[in-house]
């Protein structure tokens, strides 16, 4: 262990990051002066008063009282684990990313996640999971953050404080803690019903995993790949776990949560410890990049829509093991920072009105969750790719820049020189094509259909699946004090399907209400009806 060291770059690197911290043998104040004693503040006299004149007492205690940083507005509750991806190769002719090319391997750090509980609610909440992953890769980092479901609740990042803000225990009394079971959540997803479809995800078995080793994981957006000759598609990535995917009954997941609220957390450290390596592959379903970004009517700009598999085949492009637990949750798992702005060249965002919001929002929160604009110099989130910014000073700076001049070009420190085509491919923004004129603050009109892919997606499952999505609408209904909201989602129910409806009506003791109508414009995709989909009703 050598005494931390500076980059050339600036960083400061120690080999091991504890080391600043932990590196004597003996005990000391954090100016590294030697400790007698820790038990005992110093008094005047053996029965006190104690002295303002002990700083080890005041350092002790004030940095103890300063140990919490705000948890995530969102995602609270996760457990993270680091391992490694291998790319097959198969996408290199689609993405000029080093990291999908043929056995390269890249470290990973992942963050699995429940979405409204607070830090310390349970693991088996019915909700969507968040998975997370940063690849290290040698071209800069890439985050790739999605969720255990392919698609979100709502189709413009403008809406998203309110479906938080709707989803979160209520104002009053904070209850429920980490479950869909209220008022506010059922009001919000019954009147923007494009919240319908994510709603019959988190209803089904999906909301309560088994594992996170059994969880898929989905970027939902679709994302544009850029390939070697600059050519470019349009995808949307899927994690494929090894071990299936399985989920728990609601009366298993009451039991666990109150046996163990640990539960996921637990079994993924424990799996790791044990070399059982969680593994996933990862995939993409690849759409030709064309002008209207459609896919047989289906808008691949629309996060509230899916492209069935049946139509796309997700083709697999490299695999994760998961194969070391953080050593520190608070440094690893709590400090990490995702943000989808993390692209590296070879890979690009599009369109999508949601996602275009997420490239504001994670940035923006994490300047107040992690004290400052440096956290990218937090060893969790370092890069492992050589930095070379002119970025400098702020709250919590680590690195000793060198230099007199950030800015660029200067003559006093010497240039470092941009990549030509020749030696290296800088990060370029796509230069896809735009409307020319600022349009009203409205969504196209294929965004409109909001039931058809909820309907696709219960028509899917099992007879013991969709019986299991009627009791979790019946229990979870059954806990809205409102009788109109329980009214108005029943009538969504009966857009998706009368059976369900019907069955959810008898279980709340109430008629079935008129279903809620389609605007008549509304054109599902045709696509739908090659796999089994009826429409309309
Ligand atoms: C956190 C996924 C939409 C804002 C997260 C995390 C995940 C995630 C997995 C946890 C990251 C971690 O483990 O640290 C998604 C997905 C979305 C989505 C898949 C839609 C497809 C949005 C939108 C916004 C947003 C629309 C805001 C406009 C946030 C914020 C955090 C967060 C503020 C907390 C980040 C932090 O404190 O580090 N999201 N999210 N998300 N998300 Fe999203």
């Amino acid at each position: 262990k050598g005494p931390a060291t500076v980059s050339p770059t600036g960083q400061q690197t120690g080999t091991d990051p504890a080391q600043v911290a932990q590196g004597g043998e003996f005990l000391t104040t954090a100016h590294g002066a030697r400790l007698k004693d820790t038990d005992h503040t110093l008094r005047a006299g053996p029965r006190g008063p104690a002295l303002l004149q002990d700083h080890h007492f005041r350092e002790k205690i004030s940095h103890f009282d300063h140990e919490r940083i705000p948890e995530r507005v969102v995602h609270a509750r996760g457990a993270g684990a680091h391992g490694v991806f291998t790319g097959y190769g198969t996408a290199a002719k689609i993405s000029q990313a080093g990291v999908f090319a043929k056995d390269k391997e890249t470290e990973v750090f992942v963050r699995f996640s429940t979405v409204l509980g607070s830090r310390g609610s349970g693991d088996l909440a019915r909700d969507t999971r968040g998975f997370a992953t940063k690849f290290y890769t040698d071209e800069g980092t890439w985050d790739l953050v999605g969720n255990n479901m392919p698609v979100f609740f709502i189709q413009d990042a403008i809406k998203f404080p309110d479906v938080v803000h709707a989803a979160k225990p209520h104002p009053d009394r904070e209850i429920p803690q980490a479950q869909s079971a209220h008022d506010t959540f059922w009001d919000f997803v019954s009147l923007h019903t494009e919240a319908q479809h994510h709603t019959i995800w988190n209803m089904s078995d999906r909301g309560i995993p088994r594992s996170y080793r059994m969880m898929e994981g989905f970027g939902v957006h679709t994302f544009r790949l850029i390939g070697p000759d600059g050519s470019t598609s349009l995808v949307k990535f899927h994690w494929k776990p090894k071990l299936g995917v399985h989920s728990v009954t609601w009366e298993e997941a009451q039991l666990i949560n109150g046996a163990d609220p640990d539960f996921h957390r637990r079994d993924l450290a424990d799996a790791i410890e044990a070399g059982a390596y969680p593994e996933w592959e990862l995939g993409v379903q690849v759409f030709e990049d064309t002008e209207d970004q459609m896919f047989q009517g289906i808008d691949l700009l629309d996060p509230t829509k899916l492209v069935p598999e049946e139509l796309v085949p997700v083709e697999p492009i490299g695999k994760m093991v998961l194969n070391r637990n953080p050593s520190n949750y608070f440094a690893e798992t709590e400090q990490v920072a995702f943000n989808p702005n993390n692209l590296v060249p070879g890979i690009d965002v599009t369109n999508d009105p949601l996602l275009q919001g997420r490239l504001f929002s994670y940035l923006d929160t994490q300047l107040s969750r992690l004290g400052g604009p440096n956290w990218t110099q937090l060893p969790i989130n370092r890069p492992h790719a050589a930095v070379n910014d002119m970025l400098r000073d702020g709250m919590h700076q680590t690195a000793v820049h060198r230099g007199v001049a950030p800015y660029h070009p200067n003559s006093l420190d010497g240039n470092n020189p941009f990549p030509t085509p020749a030696d290296d491919r800088p990060f370029i923004d796509h230069p896809a094509p735009v409307a020319a004129s600022v349009k009203e603050r409205e969504l196209a009109a294929s965004f409109e259909d909001h039931f058809s892919h909820a309907r696709l997606f219960y028509l899917s499952l099992s007879e013991v699946e969709r019986e299991h999505v009627a009791q979790a609408y019946t229990f979870e209904l059954g806990k809205c004090y409102e009788q109109n909201i329980r009214e108005r989602q029943l009538r969504c129910l009966g857009a998706i399907d009368t059976g369900l409806a019907q069955q959810v009506a008898a279980g709340l003791g109430m008629p079935v209400p008129e279903p809620e109508e389609a605007p008549a414009d509304v054109q599902p995709s045709p696509a739908l009806s090659q796999v089994g989909q009826e429409w309309p009703l």
